[in-house]
């Protein structure tokens, strides 16, 4: 798949998210190595900070179908004019399961860019910091 093809993917998510308190819909498309493809938005909640973002969504659910390892890029695009940034908590998230992760990160325009998590995410504490 290529870059251009995931962040569409991720694009078609905008019609499902959940987003009655910002009307801020995001989509997330996560790409594993064997070509299989987790997609997310984000699912608001009454109680605000109960929201879950795209990016978490789509690796939670990668993750419970027995995922722990091998995810390579992961696109998030939002309906703004600015590039759609991963939140902290998501690049978090994210660095737990794959800190060498490549993510492409769009704006309502669909221009995207492609950065590493570690850039975004730079000394971050995963698994081998416990160790
Ligand atoms: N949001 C995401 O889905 N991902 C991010 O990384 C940034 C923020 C969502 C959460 C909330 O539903 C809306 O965008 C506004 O913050």
């Amino acid at each position: 798949m290529t870059d251009r093809e995931l962040v569409e993917r991720a694009f078609t998510m905008l019609e499902r998210a959940y987003v009655p308190y910002s009307h801020f819909p995001v989509g997330a498309a996560l790409l594993c190595e064997d070509g299989a493809v987790f997609t997310g938005c984000n699912v608001e909640n009454a109680a605000y900070g109960s929201t879950i973002c795209a990016e978490r969504t789509a690796l939670v659910k990668a993750v419970s179908e027995g995922r722990r390892d091998g995810f390579v890029r992961l696109a998030v695009v939002g309906g703004g004019a600015d590039y759609c940034w991963p939140c902290g908590a998501c690049r978090q998230m994210l660095y737990e399961f794959a800190p060498e992760l490549e993510l492409l990160v769009a704006r309502g325009d669909h221009e995207f860019v492609t950065l590493p998590l570690a850039e975004l995410l730079p000394h971050g504490f995963g698994p081998k910091s416990l160790g």
